[in-house]
């Protein structure tokens, strides 16, 4: 059989650079953005440092990009000396040699093909040619830096569609592009699809390429779904998740009782409970997997706080909520951070939204921008609760103090990775180099 030609040094003297019309290397690029996902059953444990995969499934919902999301520049040149990489407009030194990075730069240019023109249907790169560029990426995300908001399942996401899109890359199995961006970040593979995605957990092939991320249902599917995301704010750094997990494994016997017997069925419910737009199943679901991977974190020797007593206080709130409500209208989960993500649905968003106004309010001068969507906003300020509700929250203990939460998002589901136009670029096409500056955010 003929060999591959893509990762085969060209032999110097043969090469000769594609040039412009000016005469100077071409400089290919592509810009895509990626969203976020929070997961409803977790991802807590590697079954393989070696290959990123877990020791169980996980599912998510993938959310909107309008506020959260990463948008990533990737270019090549035969003009570019070395792989670069700048992350919110200051270059990674180093970076572009850490072994997440050049597994999935690495991994899609296995896929390569030709890259064509599609004005003109010409090819412009013939797909041997990649291997003699090296490339030059550029990235920003749009989460305020102190949210502490999983920015790396976008940023790996955005890296691999960026870098699939500049190199037309194919697939030879469906999800091999989710198995490259999970060596990334495990949680990444699940932000290449919109709606609702689940990560195999795979493990019966020796190449761990059965651990891929596929659409359960797309954003379409439920498009009732919303999300508010409480930011709550915490002065002190947060234990990675990587070593987290790390030590999780270690030492954690319901962590190792969780993968074996608790997970799948969970799994197979809430599938199912989303197909069928089941909200009640769902959340339960949802609350009772972030418990129990907190609940890990406990167990986990030394234990692992990543809750807080604000975290814990919107726990109750809810709880109090669905009771005075008399059926699942909120549901809570918490990643590695006290951030509570609530999920409801369309018609309880504004009540909810307006009973955690109540009870984490804004510190004074930052009401403007303590929602994200101004429209949603003014509907949560100007909704009146049921004194009933109110009382039955004081009862649980918890004061209204502002600053408690920095601000909320209010947000949906939204679909995978989108392709953006040159216009949205943040690599120069004359010289190569990043042009996003670093904007100082103030939360
Ligand atoms: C708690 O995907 O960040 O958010 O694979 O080591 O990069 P690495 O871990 P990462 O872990 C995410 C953990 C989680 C749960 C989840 O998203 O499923």
């Amino acid at each position: 059989p003929p060999k591959p030609l893509v990762n085969r040094p060209l032999p110097l003297r043969f090469s000769f650079h594609i040039m412009t019309s000016t005469g100077k290397s071409a400089i290919f690029m592509e810009t895509v953005s990626a969203p976020t996902n929070i997961a409803c059953v977790k991802y807590w444990g590697k079954a393989s440092v070696e290959y990123n995969t877990p020791i169980n499934s996980s599912i998510s919902v993938t959310l909107d990009q309008s506020d959260l999301r990463a948008v990533t520049t990737a270019s090549a040149s035969e003009s570019f000396e070395t792989d670069r990489l700048w992350l919110n407009g200051a270059e990674e030194e180093g970076a572009a040699t850490s072994k997440r990075f050049r597994a999935c730069v690495d991994g899609v240019r296995r896929l390569a093909q030709d890259r064509v023109d599609p004005a003109t249907g010409a090819v412009v790169v013939k797909r041997d040619k990649w291997a003699g560029m090296k490339i030059h990426i550029a990235s920003y995300n749009t989460f305020p830096t102190a949210a502490g908001l999983a920015s790396s399942a976008a940023g790996y996401a955005a890296l691999v569609a960026a870098l699939a899109k500049l190199f037309n890359a194919k697939e030879t199995y469906p999800g091999e592009l989710t198995a490259i961006a999970r060596q990334g970040s495990g949680s990444a593979c699940r932000s290449l699809y919109g709606g609702f995605v689940a990560w195999r957990m795979g493990g019966q092939k020796e190449d761990w390429s059965d651990s891929v991320a596929e659409q359960v249902a797309p954003e379409t599917h439920w498009p009732e779904i919303r999300a508010v995301i409480l930011v709550v704010s915490d002065a002190k750094k947060d234990t990675s998740s990587t070593s987290g997990m790390s030590n999780s494994v270690a030492t954690s016997k319901l962590l190792a009782h969780r993968a074996k017997e608790v997970v799948q069925p969970r799994m197979d419910a809430i599938e199912k409970a989303w197909l069928a737009k089941d909200f009640a199943t769902f959340g339960q679901i949802a609350m009772a997997d972030s418990n129990q991977f907190h609940a890990t974190c406990l167990d986990t020797y030394p234990p692992i706080f990543y809750m807080n007593d604000v975290s814990r206080s919107v726990i109750r709130a809810v709880h109090v909520y669905n009771d005075w409500a008399g059926e699942v209208r909120a549901a809570y989960t918490f990643d590695a951070g006290p951030n509570a993500v609530l999920y409801t649905l369309d018609k309880h968003a504004v009540e909810l939204a307006a009973l955690m106004l109540r009870f984490y309010p804004t510190e004074v001068g930052a009401e403007e921008s303590y929602i994200s969507n101004p429209a949603f906003a003014s509907e949560v300020r100007s909704h009146e609760l049921d004194p009933a509700l109110i009382a039955a929250v004081e009862k649980t203990g918890r004061v209204p103090t502002a600053g408690d939460v920095k601000m909320m998002y209010y947000t949906k589901s939204g679909p995978g990775p989108q392709s953006l136009g040159s216009e949205e670029a943040i690599i120069d096409p004359e010289t190569g180099l990043n042009t996003y500056l670093s904007k100082k955010r103030k939360i």
